[in-house]
């Protein structure tokens, strides 16, 4: 496996692993700042193309933070390999994640941030959103660029194959077909549709990001407020029912 490396917004890279066995994308966001930090590490067995993505662009000892959403291994199953080679580098995840899993976890101690919290790395100010249950995980969380108004937005708009790094139209058509297609899967039941689901995706589209950095598929530029709104309406309209029907 190799991984392919965009620059879809100003010093944010796309580091992006196509695992054929998944037929999906792996898909790693790295900010380049004064602190670089380093969004989802990639499954450990997928660590050295992850790794090799890090180093044409940075040298990846100088790596500060590794964020995650959630705690699944294509989040953070790397997360010592990482540590191991960047001696200054620590996790940066919510209190639930730290207090539940990634303490424990982790070989050194990680950084927690309560909601609206922000972590600067330099030029880029990153808002930290708790977003238990969205896309799932009592631990879950995004982080909001403020300089560049990118959402990384974990498994938010997954498409399943090989696309292209970043696209400016279609990505809830995309999205809104891949969970049709997930509901006969062994996977469905990935997002739960909870009291709290409208209201999280809300205040996510209320940030107005420009840009969607999308963990398994295309990224998005453009108007990401509309995009989040319509895809809360697609998964309420697929996922509020028992049955996944429409
Ligand atoms: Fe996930
Ligand atoms: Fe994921």
């Amino acid at each position: 496996m190799q991984s392919k490396v965009t620059e879809i917004a100003p010093d944010t890279y796309r580091i992006s692993t196509f695992h054929p066995d998944y037929g999906i994308q792996f898909n790693q966001f790295l900010i380049n700042d004064d602190e670089p930090f380093l969004m989802h590490t990639g499954f450990k067995r997928m660590f050295q193309a992850t790794l090799e993505g890090v180093r044409s662009i940075i040298d990846p000892a100088k790596l500060r933070w590794v964020g995650f959403s959630h705690f699944e291994s294509d989040e953070c199953g790397a997360l010592n390999e990482l540590l191991g080679v960047a001696p200054h580098a620590q996790a940066v995840c919510s209190v639930v994640g730290a207090m539940v899993m990634v303490n424990d976890f982790a070989d050194r101690a990680p950084r927690s941030l309560a909601d609206s919290e922000v972590l600067r790395t330099g030029r880029h100010r990153l808002q930290f959103l708790a977003t238990p249950h969205v896309p799932h995980g009592w631990d879950a969380g995004m982080f909001f660029d403020e300089a560049e108004r990118t959402l990384l937005c974990s498994d938010l708009f997954f498409q399943p194959g090989d696309p292209e790094p970043i696209i400016e139209s279609d990505i809830v058509g995309r999205a809104r077909d891949a969970i049709h297609g997930g509901l006969e899967g062994p996977l469905a039941k990935d997002m739960p549709y909870t009291p709290y689901t409208d209201s999280t995706l809300e205040r996510l589209a209320a940030l107005e990001p420009t840009t969607l950095a999308v963990m398994h598929g295309s990224s998005f530029r453009g108007d990401g407020r509309k995009a989040i709104l319509d895809l809360a309406a697609v998964i309420k309209t697929i996922l509020s029912k028992p049955e996944g029907g429409s």
